[in-house]
Formats: C-alpha cells, sequence, structure tokens
C-alpha cells in the first residue's frame, strides 16, 4: 500500500498536498510539522521539530512503509522577505534531518519531491531572463535551494528511489493561520482599509508588471503526477498556473470581492502601514465575529512588501512539465476572486 509522507504538512503547499494523496484510493499519508493537522481514516500527523536530527530520526523511525517523500517544510529568516533564501543552515537541515530519516526508515521510497521555488532563477533580486527555463543557471550569491538541491541530489546517488523538483511562483491557497501566503496578505490589507474607510489602493511598485502565481490545488495535482509518473525521474519543473497578469488588470476584480471603490496605486510598506494595526484588528474579529487568528499569525507583512514590489517581470516557462504529461491550468483572475470570496465566506475577514 503506497504511503506518501507529507514534510511541512501545515503550510499553504503541504497542507493541499496531504489533502491531493489523502483523497487516492488505496494511499495512507503521514504528514509532518510541529503543530499537528486533524487525523482522518488514512492521514495521520506526528509532531515533530525537524531542526532536531536525533528527534527526527527517532519520530520517524517507524515509517518503515513510506513509498512516497512530498518536502514543502519552510523556516523564514528575519527581515524583508527577499533574504529569506540567505536561510540556508535552518532549511537544509529540515530537508537533510527528514529525508536521512525516512530514508533509513523505509526500504520501501520510491520519489522525493522537493518544492523549490522560482527564487532559484533570482527573481526575488530583480530582472532575470525570462520566461526562465529549468536549465537556466542558477542565480549569483546564496539560497538555500541550492544548497537543498545539491545535497538530495548527492544523497540520491546509488540509492533505489529517484527525485523530482518543483519550483512554483507565489503560492496561493486557503491555509489559514499560515503567514507567508499572499491570499491572506490581500484580504486582510482589503479588510483594514474597508474598515478605516479608504478605497483599495495597490501598495506596491509591480503595478503593471507581468506576474504569475501557483493555485496550491495545482501544486498539489503537479506533486502527484511529479511522484507517481516514471518520466519525472530527477527532473526539475517550474509549476504555475500557467498564465501571466499586470496587477493593474486584476486589482478591479479584487476590489469588487470586496465591495470597495479603488484608487490610483500608493507604494508604501505595509510592515509600516500594519505596525500599529493589532488592536484594530483584535476589535474587527469582535465586531464581525471573524474566526479567532491572532493580527501576527494570519499574515507576514513582510511578504506582501516583496510580493507587490517586484516591479520586473517575472516569468517562466512551463512548457517541459506540458511535454511531460502535466497539463494543469488555472486562470489565475478567477482563483483570486475564488480564494479571496472563501476568506471571507468562512469568516477569516469581513
Ligand atoms: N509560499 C509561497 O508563496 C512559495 C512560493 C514559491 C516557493 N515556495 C517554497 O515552498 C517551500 C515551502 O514553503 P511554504 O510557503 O509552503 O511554507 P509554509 O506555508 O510556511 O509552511 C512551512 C511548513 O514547514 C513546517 N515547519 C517549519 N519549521 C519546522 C520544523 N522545525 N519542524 C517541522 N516542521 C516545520 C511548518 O509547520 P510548523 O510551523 O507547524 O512546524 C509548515 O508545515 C519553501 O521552500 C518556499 O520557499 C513557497
Amino acid at each position: 500500500m503506497p504511503a506518501a509522507v507529507v514534510v511541512g504538512a501545515q503550510g499553504v503547499i503541504g497542507r493541499y498536498f496531504v489533502e491531493k494523496f489523502a483523497a487516492q484510493p488505496g494511499w495512507n499519508v503521514v504528514g509532518l510539522s510541529r503543530r499537528r493537522g486533524a487525523d482522518a481514516a488514512n492521514v495521520r500527523h506526528i509532531s515533530v521539530d525537524l531542526q532536531d536530527a536525533k528527534a527526527a530520526e527517532g519520530q520517524l523511525a517507524g515509517l518503515a512503509d513510506a513509498t512516497h517523500v512530498l518536502f514543502a517544510a519552510f523556516q523564514p529568516g528575519s527581515g524583508a522577505a527577499a533574504d529569506y533564501a540567505k536561510n540556508i543552515a535552518g532549511n537544509l537541515a529540515l530537508l537533510v534531518n527528514s529525508v536521512s530519516a525516512l530514508d533509513k526508515a523505509s526500504s520501501k521510497l520510491e520519489r522525493v519531491v522537493l518544492v523549490t521555488g522560482t527564487k532559484y532563477y533570482g527573481s526575488h533580486l530583480g530582472p532575470f531572463k525570462t520566461p526562465a527555463r529549468e536549465d537556466d543557471p542558477r542565480h549569483a550569491g546564496p539560497n538555500y535551494y541550492f544548497d537543498q538541491i545539491d545535497w538530495l541530489t548527492a544523497f540520491q546517488k546509488g540509492k533505489r528511489w529517484t527525485w523530482s523538483e518543483l519550483r512554483p511562483q507565489t503560492l496561493c491557497g486557503f491555509a489559514p493561520g499560515t503567514a507567508m501566503s499572499l491570499i491572506p496578505v490581500i484580504a486582510v490589507y482589503a479588510a483594514i482599509r474597508k474598515e478605516l474607510g479608504l478605497p483599495l489602493a495597490f501598495p506596491g511598485k509591480a503595478w503593471t508588471s507581468l506576474y504569475q502565481v501557483t493555485d496550491s490545488t495545482l501544486c498539489a495535482d503537479a506533486a502527484w503526477w511529479a511522484a507517481t509518473d516514471p518520466r519525472c525521474a530527477n527532473q526539475a519543473y517550474n509549476i504555475t498556473n500557467g498564465d501571466y497578469f499586470r496587477w493593474q488588470h486584476v486589482w478591479p476584480a479584487i476590489a469588487k470581492v470586496f465591495d470597495m471603490p479603488m484608487a490610483e496605486p500608493q507604494p508604501h510598506a505595509l510592515v509600516e502601514f500594519m505596525r500599529d494595526k493589532a488592536p484594530l484588528w483584535d476589535a474587527m474579529v469582535k465586531k464581525h465575529g471573524l474566526q479567532p487568528l491572532r493580527f501576527d499569525e494570519i499574515v507576514a507583512w513582510p511578504f506582501g512588501d516583496y510580493v507587490f514590489n517586484c516591479n520586473w517581470d517575472v516569468m517562466t516557462n512551463v512548457t517541459k512539465s506540458r511535454l511531460h504529461g502535466f497539463h494543469g491550468a488555472v486562470d489565475s483572475l478567477e482563483m483570486f476572486q475564488r480564494l479571496l470570496a472563501r476568506f471571507r465566506a468562512e469568516k477569516i475577514v469581513p
């Protein structure tokens, strides 16, 4: 019986991986993270701090039936989100400790899927060659993706299992309580402006630049394909919705979801604008009967500042995944409307 181990099962990517693999007939799923998710008939969560190699080895030793590993754990750094890529030691440890322990625990491993991202090409640093192809060179300077890829490809040599690497861009999903996620950034920003009687002004410099995103559902579909298709063995793929957009064309639809008037873009640091808004948020939670999520756990504002200020084109080429059999596609405009409406409907924001 195949068994998938999702590393980082509480994240904006991992939660969708758990759901996708658990929905496959005959599959068992084990989710790993420090927080525990809800168990189900074929889903079990293990609370483990994967920074601790000994704890990882001890707590994963019983997973002798693991056949597939889906790695989507992440540890942010401090300060600007563009600098998170420099947090090498913490992110490498998450991969090394989990995959080494699972490789030791199970002789049935078939594939390890590693999630990296478009930052592989330096999309967080400034203009880069677009659309980026998987065989384009790495950017100069530190990036924990490079250390993770180099370690995994070296560790895999001589093993029975193979690896695949997925490079998505700005995940969009419904994972309340997971801060590094674009949809809550937009939802909470809009809700607070509305509460203050302000129009919905785009807060960054990227108003006219080309951008792309990845729906978490599509990313999970891609992970299923990458984990199970023989063509994906030891291959890397860009994974996005497949379309490109400019914020200037998406923003009116977003304003409509919140029944708000729009205003001209007003580039300003969300980190600064939001610094004193926690009491307002707490009052909004009471006033509108919202789910009781703390202001600091619902949104990572540095992530919003990062995404809204990429005032250069961010585009990757997804032809390789199509040629190798993955044909998932999402209309990004429809996705923003759908996910933001869900944040309202489920009372995360008013
Ligand atoms: N989010 C995006 O827009 C995006 C875009 C492109 C690429 N990526 C890449 O995708 C990867 C995953 O990112 P993500 O955004 O999905 O992260 P995320 O939403 O922050 O989720 C991270 C996961 O890792 C777990 N985790 C963190 N520290 C841990 C520890 N010490 N022990 C065990 N589990 C730990 C977290 O659970 P606990 O906190 O409960 O431990 C959570 O389940 C990263 O490499 C990221 O760069 C993300």
